[in-house]
C-alpha cells in the first residue's frame, strides 16, 4: 500500500492530518496545493486571481495526470480536486483515498481560525461561510462519498488508518 490520498472540504485537516499520518508510516508527505505553487511559482490566491478558478482546475488535472509512479507518499489534495472531471475516478486509480468528514459549524470554526488564505473564502463573515459551505458541501460530497475510506472525526487519528490499511493488505495476500 503505497499511495494514500486525502481528500475533504477546506479546512477540514488534509495538510495537518497527511504530515502526522505521513510521520507515523515513514512515507513521504505530498501537498497538491504546494506542489503547484513551487511549479508554478504563484501562490494558489494568485493562480484565481490572475488567471480565474477554471485555469487553476485544469492544473490540478494535470498534476493528477503527471503524478506518475508514485511509492510511499501520503497525498493531501485540494479541497476541490475530486470535484472535477474525472478527477475523482482518477484518485481512486492512483492510491487508497480517505475522505476526512467534517461537520458544516466545525469546518466553518476552522476556516474562520485558519491561516492559510483560501480564495474562495477570503473575506466571508461566518454567517456568510455557514451558508457557503451548507450550499457547497452537499455538492463535492457526490464525489467524496466516492473514497475508498470514509473517517469521521474521531477516526482522522494515525493509529486508525494503520489498521485499515492493514487490514487490506492482509485481505490482498489472503487472496
Ligand atoms: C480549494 C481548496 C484549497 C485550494 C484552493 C481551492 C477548493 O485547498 O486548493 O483554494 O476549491 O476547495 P485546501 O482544501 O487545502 O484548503
Amino acid at each position: 500500500m503505497s499511495v494514500i490520498i486525502l481528500i475533504g472540504f477546506m479546512g477540514c485537516g488534509k495538510s495537518t492530518f497527511g504530515r502526522k499520518l505521513a510521520k507515523q508510516l515513514n512515507y513521504q508527505f505530498m501537498d497538491a496545493d504546494d506542489v503547484i505553487e513551487a511549479k508554478y511559482k504563484l501562490k494558489i490566491k494568485d493562480i484565481f486571481s490572475q488567471f480565474g478558478e477554471g485555469h487553476f482546475r485544469k492544473l490540478e488535472e494535470k498534476f493528477i495526470l503527471e503524478l506518475g509512479s508514485q511509492d510511499n507518499i501520503v497525498l493531501a489534495t485540494g479541497g476541490g480536486m475530486p470535484c472535477y472531471g474525472e478527477n475523482m475516478n482518477l484518485l481512486n486509480e492512483i492510491g487508497t483515498t480517505f475522505y476526512l468528514q467534517r461537520s458544516v459549524p466545525e469546518l466553518v470554526h476552522r476556516l474562520i481560525n485558519a491561516k492559510r488564505p483560501r480564495p474562495l473564502v477570503q473575506g466571508k463573515n461566518q454567517e456568510e461561510l455557514t451558508q457557503f459551505i451548507n450550499d457547497l458541501l452537499p455538492k463535492r460530497e457526490v464525489f467524496y462519498l466516492k473514497a475508498e475510506h470514509i473517517l469521521d472525526r474521531n477516526q482522522q487519528n494515525p493509529l486508525f488508518v494503520q489498521m485499515l490499511l492493514r487490514q487490506k493488505s492482509d485481505i490482498a495476500s489472503s487472496d
